[in-house]
């Protein structure tokens, strides 16, 4: 892994014991280019698309408009929320109560779980590789929950005692739903409805659980770095109440209002490269509460890791046209080095353009 190859992260600091110790922010924390963001406010609010996934169950005529409306979903916004996912609520809501009580471990509990020092699974932060690099005001716990034969079982807390159980039967039903999506996305997208999800086979799954604590200067510090997801396909579950999810739309960071129960579902970089760009990865971000925590669960879904990650002859042949490929095609051994090696030059936002074929207009 190319992570490794770099020597390991720099030890930082548990954000959430800094942030309890005291009220003053270290410099590194602060970003002054916040300022010059625009948010849009609520007023100009808009709400990303709703699926309702029972309308696309029963495979009648009514599906076509939630068929079509998923379709733009992906197409427009990259983002969605879906509703009546099917998954009870107990498996969610058992989940987000051990995270929770995990978090609120004392330090040495949690730190059974802590990264390794070459690695990135585990109990830590995000991987910084300078002392100048700004830090993002949050701790998580990243875990490969599938396939299982990819899992280091060393890393996933004992405490609280159900927390293992749970996390298995969240990471099997959410492969579930993930797999239900990709099925429907196939369709839209004109391929077999199996396609993708042969290419999903035993894919790789990770969480990712987000730990971020209240800030006073909660405007100038991120919880969340702006990236985009370099999986797949992610289904996104805040814990609490307290919202921070951002996407960027038309300039401007769009605030992401969870209906209840929803997960929010976003494309990620694969599927952009594989759909040659009818799909799209959308950048986002998270922000900081002033008075309350906030926690996020992210689960990543990718490709066997066998699959050659590029635009799908399929797509690139449409309606008997060729189309040209807009990105390039690399082992998703490559695909991690690379997108190692560019996080690592601190330009993680944008490592879905190291994809892109240039054409001559653009060069
Ligand atoms: C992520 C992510 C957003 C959030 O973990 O990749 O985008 O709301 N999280 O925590
Ligand atoms: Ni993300």
């Amino acid at each position: 892994m190319a992570l490794k190859e770099a020597g390991g992260s720099l030890p930082v600091p548990n954000v959430q014991q800094l942030a309890s110790s005291s009220n003053d922010v270290p410099i590194r924390y602060i970003r002054p280019e916040l300022e010059l963001e625009r948010v849009s406010s609520d007023d100009e609010y808009v709400q990303v698309p709703v699926i309702d996934m029972s309308k696309l169950d029963d495979g009648d005529d009514d599906d076509d408009v939630e068929l079509a409306k998923l379709h733009s979903a992906c197409r427009d916004w990259g983002f969605f929320q879906v509703i009546n996912h099917g998954i009870a609520e107990e498996v969610i809501l058992k989940m987000k109560a051990d995270i929770e009580e995990f978090f609120n471990q004392p330090m040495q509990v949690k730190m059974e779980s802590a990264q390794l020092p070459n690695g990135f699974e585990g109990y830590g932060q995000v991987f910084v590789v300078s002392k100048e690099q700004k830090l993002d005001w949050g701790d998580m716990l990243f875990i490969i929950t599938q396939p299982i034969h990819g899992r280091s079982m060393e890393l996933w807390p004992r405490i609280p005692s159900s927390f293992r159980e749970t996390l298995e039967q969240y990471s099997i039903e959410l492969e579930k739903l993930a797999r239900c999506l990709l099925s429907f996305m196939a369709r839209n997208l004109g391929l077999e409805s199996e396609k993708l999800l042969t290419l999903f086979n035993e894919g790789l799954q990770s969480m990712r659980m987000n730990y971020y604590p209240p800030c006073e200067q909660a405007n100038k510090v991120i919880g969340l770095a702006p990236h985009s997801d370099g999986s797949g396909l992610t289904l996104l579950t805040q814990v609490n109440e307290v919202q921070g999810l951002q996407i960027r739309k038309d300039g401007k960071w769009v605030p992401i209002h969870p209906i209840p129960g929803a997960f929010i579902v976003n494309i990620g970089d694969v599927l952009e490269i594989m759909s040659n760009g009818e799909y799209k990865s959308i950048e986002h971000r998270a922000v900081v509460n002033h008075e309350k925590e906030r926690l996020s669960i992210a689960a990543f879904h990718s490709p066997n890791a066998k699959v050659v990650i590029g635009p799908l002859p399929e797509i690139l042949v449409k309606d008997q046209k060729k189309q040209a490929p807009s990105y390039k095609s690399i082992s998703q051994q490559d695909y991690i080095k690379l997108a190692g090696k560019i996080k690592l030059d601190g330009k993680d936002k944008g490592f879905i353009h190291h994809m892109k074929i240039q054409t001559e207009e653009e060069q």
